[in-house]
Protein backbone atom coordinates (compact mmCIF):
# COMPACT_ATOMS: atom_id res chain seq x y z
CA UNK A 1 0.00 0.00 0.00
CA UNK A 2 1.22 3.29 -0.56
CA UNK A 3 2.16 6.42 1.63
CA UNK A 4 -0.79 8.01 0.28
CA UNK A 5 -3.70 4.94 0.16
CA UNK A 6 -2.47 4.69 3.73
CA UNK A 7 -3.25 7.61 4.44
CA UNK A 8 -6.63 8.40 2.81
CA UNK A 9 -7.20 5.15 4.81
CA UNK A 10 -6.25 6.96 8.39
CA UNK A 11 -8.23 9.45 7.31
CA UNK A 12 -11.23 7.56 6.75
CA UNK A 13 -11.26 5.54 10.43
CA UNK A 14 -10.67 8.94 11.86
CA UNK A 15 -13.29 10.36 10.45
CA UNK A 16 -15.61 7.57 11.02
CA UNK A 17 -13.97 7.82 14.74
CA UNK A 18 -14.79 11.16 14.92
CA UNK A 19 -18.52 10.53 14.02
CA UNK A 20 -19.01 7.83 16.56
CA UNK A 21 -20.61 5.02 17.49
CA UNK A 22 -24.08 4.83 15.80
CA UNK A 23 -27.10 5.16 18.07
CA UNK A 24 -30.67 3.95 17.92
CA UNK A 25 -29.97 0.07 15.96
CA UNK A 26 -28.97 -2.58 17.69
CA UNK A 27 -25.38 -3.46 19.17
CA UNK A 28 -24.70 -5.87 16.03
CA UNK A 29 -25.97 -2.92 14.08
CA UNK A 30 -24.38 -0.18 15.13
CA UNK A 31 -20.78 -2.09 15.44
CA UNK A 32 -21.41 -3.13 11.55
CA UNK A 33 -22.53 0.69 10.39
CA UNK A 34 -18.81 1.89 12.72
CA UNK A 35 -16.57 -0.68 11.49
CA UNK A 36 -17.92 -1.05 7.83
CA UNK A 37 -15.57 2.14 6.49
CA UNK A 38 -12.90 1.36 8.29
CA UNK A 39 -12.92 -2.47 7.73
CA UNK A 40 -10.06 -3.05 4.82
CA UNK A 41 -7.76 -0.50 7.20
CA UNK A 42 -8.99 -1.89 10.23
CA UNK A 43 -5.87 -3.79 10.92
CA UNK A 44 -2.88 -1.04 9.85
CA UNK A 45 -4.71 1.54 12.02
CA UNK A 46 -5.40 -0.61 15.37
CA UNK A 47 -1.61 -1.81 14.90
CA UNK A 48 -0.49 1.19 16.27
CA UNK A 49 -3.46 1.70 19.07
CA UNK A 50 -3.95 -1.93 20.32
CA UNK A 51 -0.88 -3.10 21.98
CA UNK A 52 -0.14 -6.02 23.99
CA UNK A 53 -1.93 -8.45 21.38
CA UNK A 54 1.46 -10.33 20.79
CA UNK A 55 2.48 -10.38 24.29
CA UNK A 56 -1.03 -12.40 25.14
CA UNK A 57 -0.89 -14.75 22.61
CA UNK A 58 2.50 -15.49 23.55
CA UNK A 59 1.33 -15.88 27.59
CA UNK A 60 -1.48 -18.37 26.11
CA UNK A 61 -0.32 -22.20 26.73
CA UNK A 62 -0.95 -24.06 23.52
CA UNK A 63 -1.35 -28.14 24.14
CA UNK A 64 -1.02 -30.09 20.77
CA UNK A 65 -4.24 -30.36 19.44
CA UNK A 66 -5.78 -27.41 21.24
CA UNK A 67 -9.02 -25.54 20.69
CA UNK A 68 -9.20 -21.83 21.18
CA UNK A 69 -11.83 -19.32 20.63
CA UNK A 70 -11.79 -15.39 20.35
CA UNK A 71 -14.47 -13.54 21.80
CA UNK A 72 -14.62 -10.25 19.23
CA UNK A 73 -11.99 -11.31 17.06
CA UNK A 74 -12.99 -9.03 14.55
CA UNK A 75 -10.63 -9.26 11.29
CA UNK A 76 -9.03 -12.60 12.58
CA UNK A 77 -5.61 -10.27 13.16
CA UNK A 78 -4.61 -12.19 16.41
CA UNK A 79 -4.32 -15.28 14.56
CA UNK A 80 -1.60 -14.20 12.88
CA UNK A 81 0.70 -13.76 16.49
CA UNK A 82 0.39 -17.15 16.88
CA UNK A 83 2.86 -17.85 13.70
CA UNK A 84 3.99 -21.49 13.60
CA UNK A 85 2.17 -22.42 16.81
CA UNK A 86 -1.44 -22.25 15.17
CA UNK A 87 0.07 -25.39 13.15
CA UNK A 88 0.02 -27.33 15.73
CA UNK A 89 -3.32 -26.17 17.19
CA UNK A 90 -7.14 -28.07 16.36
CA UNK A 91 -8.93 -25.21 15.95
CA UNK A 92 -8.97 -21.04 16.30
CA UNK A 93 -12.72 -20.16 16.24
CA UNK A 94 -13.14 -16.36 15.75
CA UNK A 95 -16.51 -15.43 16.95
CA UNK A 96 -18.27 -11.87 16.24
CA UNK A 97 -21.22 -10.10 15.77
CA UNK A 98 -19.57 -7.45 13.73
CA UNK A 99 -20.21 -8.68 9.60
CA UNK A 100 -18.17 -6.24 7.92
CA UNK A 101 -14.93 -7.02 10.19
CA UNK A 102 -15.66 -11.07 9.69
CA UNK A 103 -15.54 -10.27 6.02
CA UNK A 104 -12.04 -9.70 6.56
CA UNK A 105 -11.60 -12.32 8.80
CA UNK A 106 -13.12 -15.28 5.84
CA UNK A 107 -10.35 -13.78 3.64
CA UNK A 108 -8.05 -14.62 6.02
CA UNK A 109 -8.73 -17.86 7.03
CA UNK A 110 -8.24 -19.10 3.24
CA UNK A 111 -4.53 -18.98 4.19
CA UNK A 112 -5.28 -20.33 7.66
CA UNK A 113 -7.08 -23.70 7.81
CA UNK A 114 -7.23 -23.56 11.32
CA UNK A 115 -8.92 -20.72 11.48
CA UNK A 116 -13.27 -20.91 11.88
CA UNK A 117 -15.15 -17.93 11.76
CA UNK A 118 -18.60 -17.66 13.29
CA UNK A 119 -20.97 -14.83 13.32
CA UNK A 120 -22.07 -14.58 16.94
CA UNK A 121 -22.88 -12.56 20.27
CA UNK A 122 -20.06 -13.59 22.84
CA UNK A 123 -22.31 -12.82 25.55
CA UNK A 124 -23.95 -16.11 24.21
CA UNK A 125 -21.82 -18.32 21.53
CA UNK A 126 -20.91 -21.88 23.05
CA UNK A 127 -18.40 -24.24 21.16
CA UNK A 128 -20.10 -27.62 20.16
CA UNK A 129 -17.46 -29.03 23.40
CA UNK A 130 -15.53 -27.29 25.97
CA UNK A 131 -12.41 -25.44 24.93
CA UNK A 132 -8.84 -25.38 25.81
CA UNK A 133 -8.25 -21.48 25.48
CA UNK A 134 -11.17 -18.51 25.56
CA UNK A 135 -9.45 -14.87 24.79
CA UNK A 136 -10.63 -11.68 24.68
CA UNK A 137 -8.80 -8.92 22.79
CA UNK A 138 -9.57 -5.54 22.93
CA UNK A 139 -13.40 -6.69 23.47
CA UNK A 140 -14.45 -6.48 26.64
CA UNK A 141 -14.38 -3.21 26.69
CA UNK A 142 -16.83 -3.06 23.38
CA UNK A 143 -19.03 -5.59 24.81
CA UNK A 144 -22.27 -3.68 26.92
CA UNK A 145 -22.55 -7.08 29.05
CA UNK A 146 -19.25 -7.34 29.73
CA UNK A 147 -20.26 -9.81 33.06
CA UNK A 148 -22.18 -12.03 30.68
CA UNK A 149 -19.15 -12.24 28.15
CA UNK A 150 -16.82 -13.43 31.11
CA UNK A 151 -19.29 -15.84 32.82
CA UNK A 152 -20.18 -17.12 28.94
CA UNK A 153 -15.99 -17.42 28.26
CA UNK A 154 -15.46 -19.39 31.73
CA UNK A 155 -18.55 -21.72 31.12
CA UNK A 156 -17.04 -22.67 27.63
CA UNK A 157 -14.22 -23.66 28.92
CA UNK A 158 -12.33 -27.23 30.22
CA UNK A 159 -11.57 -27.58 33.87
CA UNK A 160 -7.89 -26.30 33.76
CA UNK A 161 -8.89 -24.06 30.66
CA UNK A 162 -7.30 -20.59 30.18
CA UNK A 163 -8.86 -17.50 29.76
CA UNK A 164 -6.78 -14.25 28.52
CA UNK A 165 -8.09 -10.84 27.93
CA UNK A 166 -5.77 -7.79 26.66
CA UNK A 167 -7.85 -4.31 26.88
CA UNK A 168 -7.82 -0.66 27.56
CA UNK A 169 -8.58 -0.17 31.86
CA UNK A 170 -8.59 2.61 34.64
CA UNK A 171 -7.52 1.48 37.91
CA UNK A 172 -10.03 1.70 40.34
CA UNK A 173 -9.87 4.77 43.21
CA UNK A 174 -7.92 2.84 46.01
CA UNK A 175 -5.74 -0.17 44.82
CA UNK A 176 -3.73 -3.24 46.37
CA UNK A 177 0.02 -2.89 46.68
CA UNK A 178 1.52 -4.56 43.35
CA UNK A 179 -1.19 -2.77 41.08
CA UNK A 180 -0.78 0.51 39.06
CA UNK A 181 -2.81 3.33 40.74
CA UNK A 182 -4.01 6.07 38.31
CA UNK A 183 -4.73 9.35 38.97
CA UNK A 184 -7.70 10.92 39.42
CA UNK A 185 -7.02 12.79 35.49
CA UNK A 186 -6.35 9.07 33.83
CA UNK A 187 -9.47 7.84 35.11
CA UNK A 188 -11.80 10.61 34.32
CA UNK A 189 -10.22 11.33 30.73
CA UNK A 190 -9.33 7.61 28.89
CA UNK A 191 -13.52 6.57 29.87
CA UNK A 192 -14.75 9.77 28.27
CA UNK A 193 -12.68 9.80 25.42
CA UNK A 194 -13.48 6.05 24.23
CA UNK A 195 -16.82 6.00 25.29
CA UNK A 196 -17.77 8.64 21.76
CA UNK A 197 -16.63 4.82 19.59
CA UNK A 198 -18.72 2.58 22.09
CA UNK A 199 -15.50 1.63 23.54
CA UNK A 200 -16.47 1.67 27.53
CA UNK A 201 -12.62 1.67 29.54
CA UNK A 202 -13.52 0.65 32.83
CA UNK A 203 -11.78 -0.45 36.43
CA UNK A 204 -14.39 -2.74 37.15
CA UNK A 205 -12.92 -5.92 34.27
CA UNK A 206 -9.81 -6.09 35.59
CA UNK A 207 -10.63 -7.07 39.18
CA UNK A 208 -13.98 -9.49 38.12
CA UNK A 209 -11.62 -10.86 36.07
CA UNK A 210 -8.81 -11.61 39.17
CA UNK A 211 -12.09 -12.41 41.46
CA UNK A 212 -13.23 -14.80 39.24
CA UNK A 213 -10.21 -16.82 38.60
CA UNK A 214 -7.62 -16.45 41.39
CA UNK A 215 -4.68 -18.62 40.06
CA UNK A 216 -3.68 -15.98 37.15
CA UNK A 217 -0.55 -13.98 36.00
CA UNK A 218 -0.98 -10.45 34.08
CA UNK A 219 1.12 -7.24 33.21
CA UNK A 220 -0.06 -3.68 33.12
CA UNK A 221 1.46 -0.65 30.93
CA UNK A 222 0.71 1.94 28.60
CA UNK A 223 0.34 3.22 25.10
CA UNK A 224 0.35 5.76 22.53
CA UNK A 225 -2.89 6.85 20.90
CA UNK A 226 -2.64 7.58 16.70
CA UNK A 227 -2.78 11.21 16.20
CA UNK A 228 -2.86 11.60 19.80
CA UNK A 229 0.10 13.76 21.06
CA UNK A 230 -0.36 13.81 24.79
CA UNK A 231 -1.00 10.96 26.97
CA UNK A 232 -0.78 7.33 27.22
CA UNK A 233 -3.72 4.94 27.32
CA UNK A 234 -3.48 1.94 30.17
CA UNK A 235 -4.07 -1.26 29.16
CA UNK A 236 -3.44 -4.80 30.62
CA UNK A 237 -3.01 -8.18 29.96
CA UNK A 238 -4.81 -10.88 32.01
CA UNK A 239 -4.11 -15.05 32.19
CA UNK A 240 -5.96 -17.05 34.52
CA UNK A 241 -6.84 -20.22 34.90
CA UNK A 242 -10.46 -21.64 35.28
CA UNK A 243 -10.13 -24.24 38.56
CA UNK A 244 -9.55 -27.80 37.69
CA UNK A 245 -12.71 -30.12 38.36
CA UNK A 246 -11.80 -31.58 42.48
CA UNK A 247 -12.09 -35.40 41.77
CA UNK A 248 -15.03 -36.85 43.62
CA UNK A 249 -13.98 -39.12 46.03
CA UNK A 250 -14.60 -43.15 46.84
CA UNK A 251 -16.64 -44.07 49.51
CA UNK A 252 -13.53 -45.70 51.00
CA UNK A 253 -11.70 -42.57 50.35
CA UNK A 254 -14.25 -40.56 52.45
CA UNK A 255 -14.18 -43.17 54.81
CA UNK A 256 -10.06 -42.74 55.19
CA UNK A 257 -10.61 -39.69 55.61
CA UNK A 258 -12.77 -39.39 58.28
CA UNK A 259 -10.58 -41.96 60.15
CA UNK A 260 -7.91 -39.76 59.83
CA UNK A 261 -9.04 -36.61 61.44
C1 LIG B 1 -11.72 -3.27 19.13
S1 LIG B 1 -12.38 -4.61 18.25
C2 LIG B 1 -11.14 -5.86 18.56
C3 LIG B 1 -11.07 -6.89 17.47
C4 LIG B 1 -9.97 -7.94 17.64
N1 LIG B 1 -10.20 -8.70 18.81
C5 LIG B 1 -8.61 -7.31 17.64
O1 LIG B 1 -7.86 -7.47 18.61
O2 LIG B 1 -8.25 -6.70 16.61
C6 LIG B 1 -13.72 -5.16 19.27
C7 LIG B 1 -14.50 -6.28 18.62
O3 LIG B 1 -15.51 -6.74 19.51
C8 LIG B 1 -16.64 -7.07 18.72
N2 LIG B 1 -17.83 -7.16 19.57
C9 LIG B 1 -18.42 -6.17 20.28
N3 LIG B 1 -19.51 -6.66 20.94
C10 LIG B 1 -19.59 -7.99 20.63
C11 LIG B 1 -20.48 -9.02 21.03
N4 LIG B 1 -21.51 -8.80 21.85
N5 LIG B 1 -20.25 -10.26 20.53
C12 LIG B 1 -19.22 -10.49 19.69
N6 LIG B 1 -18.34 -9.54 19.30
C13 LIG B 1 -18.52 -8.31 19.77
C14 LIG B 1 -16.68 -5.96 17.69
O4 LIG B 1 -17.49 -6.25 16.59
C15 LIG B 1 -15.20 -5.85 17.35
O5 LIG B 1 -14.86 -6.73 16.32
Amino acid sequence: MSRLEALRGDFATVQRMLRGMPRGTSHAEALSAFYAPQARHYDRFRERLLQGREALIERLPLADGARIVELGGGTGRNAEFFRSKLDRVESLTIVDVCAPLLAQARERALGIPQLRIVEADATTYQPDEPVDVVYFSYALTMIPDWRAAIANAVAMLKPGGVLGVVDFHVSERRVPDGFAQHGALTRAFWPIWFRHDGVRVSSQHFPELRRLLPDHAFVEARAGVPYLPFGRVPYYVFVGRKPAMRRRLSSREKYSQRLSR
